[in-house]
């Protein structure tokens, strides 16, 4: 793998997740934030992450310390010149992510690699905003992103083969087991799990269940580890509503129409869990009143 420096924009849930992970993998890693206050908030959950870890015997506190010395925060877009691959995962707006795609052409080196960890985006049109087409895919990774084994590699019609390749030996690197995917709304991922969390909203709306029943129908009779309405928590509603419409936009299917109970919560700032109130309530120190 020729990739020895990654670099990350966006330190927060996910990005932080994601330089928090190249940087216990080994790799050099440079992670820049806006302002100095965002690059400390991100660095502090980062360090409580990895300090979970060793509190749960995951890791000694020499690995912490390695990983966070692999670890350089920084404010300066131009410190992520010399970095073999930049991954971006700021807002999921594609004005700004074409404005970041154009800057970092500009700053890299012609032989970096630009990814986006865009859930629903399309690369093409972030790689058109660059003169590297050939150099930029997507690496969409999951939440909390150091657990969570995938990513997904998003190929465009214009990522190169040596790209795909470069993006598949990195995730292997990092610890991921990576698929490939086409550059369309949802990849493979959000496109059968988008459909199935709606339909679990739909489900209460209708009044087929309640939230715990729901929930456990699908943790004790298919083993997954969240029942689809506490997923919806943990992603938070604001993203799944976004998500949804991007999909509906794209595919004109039903299936990925938000639900009004949805489009209700979001309006109401119920986004989940980090707005302490979803389908169940996080205010409180007992959760899921
Ligand atoms: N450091 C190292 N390891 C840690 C850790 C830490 N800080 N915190 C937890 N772990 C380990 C635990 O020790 C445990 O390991 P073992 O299985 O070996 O015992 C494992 O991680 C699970 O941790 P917990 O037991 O504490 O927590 P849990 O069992 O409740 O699992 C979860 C938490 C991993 C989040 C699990 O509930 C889960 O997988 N949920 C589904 C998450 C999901 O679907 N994410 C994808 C969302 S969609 C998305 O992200 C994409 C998008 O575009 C919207």
């Amino acid at each position: 793998m020729a990739i020895r420096k990654v670099g990350v924009v966006g330190c927060g849930l996910m990005g932080g997740g994601i330089a928090q992970t190249c940087a216990a993998a080994g790799l050099e890693t440079v992670v820049r934030e806006v302002s100095e206050e965002f690059l400390r908030k991100g660095m502090k959950r980062i360090d409580a992450f990895l300090q979970g870890g060793v509190d749960k015997g995951k890791l000694t506190a020499a690995r912490k310390a390695e990983t966070l010395g692999r670890l350089k925060g920084t404010t300066q877009a131009g410190d992520l010149a010399d970095c073999d691959l930049v991954i971006e995962a700021v807002i999921e707006n594609i004005a700004e992510k074409c404005k970041l795609f154009a800057e970092l052409d500009a700053i890299c080196k012609p032989s970096t690699i630009l990814a986006s960890n865009t859930s629903s985006l399309s690369i093409i049109e972030m790689a058109a905003a660059t003169k590297r087409p050939g150099l930029v895919c997507g690496l969409h990774f999951f939440n909390p992103v150091p657990l969570m084994r995938l990513v997904e590699v998003v190929r465009t019609i214009s990522t190169s083969e040596a790209t795909l390749a470069e993006a598949h030996a990195f995730a292997k690197a990092i610890g991921k087991t990576a698929i490939t995917a086409k550059d369309t709304p949802g990849f493979v991922v959000n496109l059968l799990l988008v459909p199935y969390l709606l339909d679990a909203i739909r489900a209460l709306e209708s009044g087929l269940a309640t939230r715990e029943d729901i929930d456990a129908g699908m943790t004790l009779g298919c083993g997954h580890p969240m029942g689809p309405l506490a997923l919806l928590d943990f992603v938070g509603l604001d993203t799944t509503y976004y998500i949804a419409n991007i999909m509906f936009d794209e595919f004109k299917e039903a299936k990925y129409a938000p639900p009004p109970l949805l489009k209700r919560m979001v309006l109401a700032g119920h986004y989940g869990k980090k707005s302490g109130k979803g389908f169940y309530d996080y205010a409180a120190k007992a959760t899921k009143a």
